[in-house]
C-alpha cells in the first residue's frame, strides 16, 4: 500500500516540468483529499499495534513527499530565474540616457561674474526694493520734482489711489514707482551702513521703453565707493580693472567723456574702444586707431555733495564715486547676442544655446569659451 501510493508520486514530482504541474501534484498528494492525506487518515481506524508499526512509516512517507516537493519547487524557480537572467542581459557600455538639464541665464551668469570681480576689489553686494519711492529714486539723487531728468526716465508710476490704500509712501511722502535705475541703492546703502562704503548693487530696473535694444525691464549694476580723499583717478582705475577682468582682455581701452547726471559732479560717460573684425565689433584697443571706434558703455562720476548729504553723511568729510552700467548690455557684448528682447522671452531653445552650465565653476576663470 505504501509503495503504491508514494513511489509513483515521488518519481512524478522529481520530473515535474513546471511550477503548475508541481502544484497539481502537491494537491493530489498532500492536499485536503490527496493520496497521502487519505493515508494519514487511515491511522485513526487502526488498532494500537498496527498504528505503532505503520504510523512512523506513514509520517516518513509524508515528510519525504513534502521535502521532494519543496526541493523541486526550488529547482524550478532557480531555473526560471537563471533563464530570465540569461535573457535580460545589460550592456553596461551603452551611454546613459541624457536627462534634460537647466542652464544659467546669461544675465545671472554676468551678475555672478560682476560679484566675483568686485569681491576681489573689496566690494560687497547691496540690494534695494524694485518698488521704490519717489524720494529714493529721484529727490535724494538731486532730481527734484520739476527736473527734466524725471521725464527722461519714462517712469512707471503707481496710481495715487493705490498708495492711499496701501499707505506705502517714501520718507517725504513721495509717490511709489518702479525704480528707473539702481542709483537709489546708493542712498539706501549710505543711510543703512554709513561710511566708508564699497558696494555694487545689481538688479532689475524699469522704464517704459521697448525696441530691439530696450525692454521695459532690464538690469543694471550700480557701483558706489564712499571714503576719504576719493577722486576721479580711483574711478578710472576701478573701471579699467573691472572691464579688463570682465572682458578677459588686457587691451581694453577706455575713453572718459564729460557728461551730465544730476547726482554726480563731475559726471563722466565711459566709452570703450573696439575694432571692426569682419563687420563685427570686437572690444580692445584705442577707438581712435584706423578702422576702430568708441562705444558708449556706462555712466559714472563723483557723487554729488547733496547726494552724500541725503545719505546722511558730511560731504566735507566724505567723497566718493559711483557708476551705473547695463548688465544685459555687458552680457550682449561679452557673449555676442544681438537682440535684447530674447533675454526675456523665456524660450528654452535660446537658453539651451546661450545658457551656462551650472557645473562650470568658477564662472570667471572658466573663460569666454564656456558660452554654450
Ligand atoms: N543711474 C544712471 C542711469 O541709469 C547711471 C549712473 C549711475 C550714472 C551712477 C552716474 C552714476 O543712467
Amino acid at each position: 500500500m505504501i509503495e503504491e501510493s508514494t513511489l509513483p508520486a515521488l518519481a512524478e514530482i522529481e520530473c515535474a516540468a513546471t511550477l503548475e504541474a508541481l502544484e497539481a501534484l502537491r494537491v493530489g498528494t498532500l492536499g485536503k483529499s490527496g493520496s497521502i492525506t487519505t493515508l494519514v487518515k487511515t491511522l485513526g481506524a487502526m488498532s494500537d499495534e498496527e498504528r505503532r508499526t505503520k504510523g512512523p512509516l506513514i509520517h516518513a512517507i509524508r515528510t519525504t513527499v513534502a521535502d521532494a516537493i519543496t526541493a523541486r519547487k526550488a529547482a524550478l524557480e532557480g531555473a526560471a530565474l537563471a533563464e530570465q537572467l540569461a535573457r535580460d542581459t545589460l550592456d553596461l557600455t551603452l551611454p546613459a540616457a541624457d536627462r534634460p538639464r537647466g542652464s544659467i541665464h546669461p544675465v545671472s551668469q554676468v551678475m555672478d561674474e560682476l560679484a566675483e570681480i568686485f569681491a576681489d576689489l573689496g566690494f560687497a553686494v547691496a540690494t534695494g526694493p524694485e518698488i521704490e519711492d519717489d524720494w529714493h529714486n529721484f529727490t535724494a539723487l538731486n532730481i527734484p520734482e520739476s527736473h527734466p531728468a524725471r521725464a527722461m526716465h519714462d517712469t512707471f508710476y503707481f496710481p495715487e489711489s493705490d498708495l492711499a490704500q496701501g499707505g506705502k509712501t517714501g520718507p517725504e511722502g513721495g509717490r511709489m514707482l518702479l525704480r528707473t535705475h539702481t542709483s537709489p541703492v546708493q542712498i539706501r546703502s549710505m543711510l543703512e551702513h554709513g561710511a566708508p562704503l564699497r558696494i555694487i548693487a545689481p538688479g532689475r530696473v524699469y522704464r517704459s521703453d521697448s525696441d530691439a535694444t530696450h525692454t521695459p525691464m532690464f538690469h543694471q549694476v550700480e557701483g558706489l565707493v564712499i571714503d576719504k580723499g576719493i577722486h576721479l583717478g580711483h574711478l578710472k582705475w576701478t573701471l579699467e580693472t573691472f572691464l579688463k577682468a570682465f572682458f578677459e582682455r588686457e587691451d581694453i581701452v577706455l575713453r572718459l567723456r564729460p557728461s551730465y547726471f544730476p547726482f554726480t559732479e563731475p559726471s563722466v560717460e565711459v566709452d570703450v574702444g573696439f575694432a571692426l573684425v569682419n563687420g563685427k565689433r570686437v572690444l580692445g584697443g584705442s577707438g581712435d586707431a584706423p578702422g576702430h571706434g568708441w562705444m558708449e558703455l556706462l555712466g559714472s562720476g563723483m557723487v554729488g555733495r547733496t547726494v552724500i548729504a541725503a545719505g546722511g553723511l558730511d560731504p566735507d568729510v566724505w567723497q566718493g564715486f559711483a557708476f551705473g552700467v547695463g548688465v544685459d548690455r555687458l552680457a550682449m557684448l561679452k557673449y555676442g547676442m544681438d537682440d535684447l528682447r530674447a533675454f526675456f522671452d523665456g524660450d528654452v531653445r535660446w537658453l539651451a544655446h546661450y545658457g551656462f552650465s551650472p557645473f562650470d565653476v568658477p564662472t570667471l576663470s572658466a573663460g569666454v569659451g564656456t558660452a554654450a
